[in-house]
C-alpha cells in the first residue's frame, strides 16, 4: 500500500510555510485516525502526564496524546507501572486534557481497574471519561479481558488495545525483552489483534514484538497498528516523550531514538543558576524591584 512517509509531507510544509508537520488542524478523533490508515498516513503519538508537555507536544503536530501509565515510571519513580491508581491516572488525564487543541488524548486504564470482571471495567471507564474529558481509554490483553472491552465499548467509550510486551503483567513475564519471538506466541497475537478488531477497538499498540510480526499484522488489521519496537511498516509510532527527548539518560532500548539530550540541557541549565545564586550574580539589579 502507498504510503505519505514525513519527506513528502515535510515538503508539502515548506510550501504552506508551516513549521511543524500538521496536515489538518482540525481536532483529531477515532474516525480520523482509521482514516489516516486507509489514506496511508503515519500516526505519530507521544506520552504527556501533564498540561505544560501537553500543551508543547500538542503544538509539535502529534496527532495522539498518550496519558500512559508510565506516568508510574516517569512522573513517580516507581519501578513497574503497577502502583498507580485510577485517581492519579485520572489527574494526569485532566491536566493533559487542558493543554490539548488537536491530538486524540488517550488514557491508559491502570493495572487493576479492568481485570476483575466487566461491571468493575465499565465503572471505572466511564470515571475516567466523565472526569478528565479525554478521548479514549488503552487497555493492555487480549482475549482474556474481551468481556471488558465489550462492555466499555458497548457504553460508547473507544479503546485502544495493547498487546505483544505488556508491562501491567511484568511479573508474570519475568522480563522487558522481546514478546512474540516463538510462533505460539506470535500466533496468539495474531489471534487476539483480530479479536480485539473485530470488538470494535479503534487502534492497537504493538510493544517490542519482532518487525515481521508488526509489519503482518498492520497488514492485516483495517484499524491502524501504533508501534513502540514493532518496526517501521506499521501504521504509526509511539514513544514515552521524556525518553525521546533525552530525559532518561539510562534507558536505552534499541527501537528508541533520542531527538534532544535534556538531560544535558537541564542538569548544565540548573548547574548555571546554582553557580550564579552562589556567586550572587542572580538576580542582578535589571532582575528585581
Ligand atoms: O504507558 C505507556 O507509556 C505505554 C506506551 C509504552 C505504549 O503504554
Amino acid at each position: 500500500m502507498w504510503r505519505k512517509c514525513s519527506n513528502d509531507i515535510k515538503q508539502d510544509n515548506k510550501d504552506n510555510m508551516s513549521k511543524y508537520i500538521v496536515e489538518d488542524p482540525r481536532k483529531v478523533t477515532t474516525h480520523r485516525f482509521i482514516e489516516m490508515k486507509r489514506k496511508g498516513e503515519k500516526i505519530a503519538m507521544l506520552t504527556a502526564y501533564d498540561y505544560t508537555t501537553a500543551m508543547l507536544i500538542d503544538e509539535a503536530g502529534v496527532d495522539a496524546i498518550l496519558v500512559g501509565d508510565s506516568a508510574s515510571n516517569v512522573m513517580a519513580g516507581n519501578v513497574t507501572t503497577l502502583p498507580i491508581t485510577l485517581d492519579q491516572m485520572i489527574y494526569h488525564a485532566k491536566s493533559v486534557v487542558r493543554g490539548v487543541k488537536r491530538a486524540l488524548v488517550v488514557v491508559d486504564m491502570p493495572f487493576g481497574t479492568y481485570q476483575v470482571n466487566a461491571d468493575e471495567a465499565v465503572k471505572n471507564a466511564i470515571r475516567i471519561m466523565k472526569e478528565s474529558h479525554a478521548d479514549a481509554l488503552k487497555l493492555e490483553g487480549g482475549e482474556e479481558i474481551l468481556p471488558s472491552v465489550r462492555k466499555i465499548l458497548d457504553a460508547g467509550i473507544p479503546i485502544m488495545g495493547h498487546l505483544g510486551l505488556t508491562p501491567q503483567s511484568i511479573n508474570k513475564f519475568g522480563t522487558y525483552s522481546v514478546r512474540a519471538k516463538d510462533e505460539a506466541e506470535a500466533a496468539k497475537l495474531r489471534s487476539d489483534a483480530r479479536l480485539l478488531q473485530e470488538a470494535g477497538c479503534f487502534a492497537l499498540v504493538l510493544e517490542k514484538i519482532p518487525a515481521a510480526l508488526g509489519t503482518a499484522v498492520a497488514q492485516e488489521l483495517d484499524i491502524p497498528v501504533i508501534g513502540i519496537g514493532a518496526g517501521g511498516n506499521v501504521d504509526g509510532q509511539v514513544l514515552v516523550y521524556a525518553d525521546m527527548l533525552g530525559m532518561t539518560a539510562d534507558f536505552t532500548p534499541r527501537f528508541l531514538r533520542r531527538y534532544a539530550d535534556l538531560h544535558t540541557v537541564i542538569t548544565d541549565a540548573v548547574g548555571n543558576y546554582v553557580g550564579d545564586v552562589k556567586a550572587c550574580d542572580f538576580p542582578n539589579e535589571k532582575e528585581q524591584y
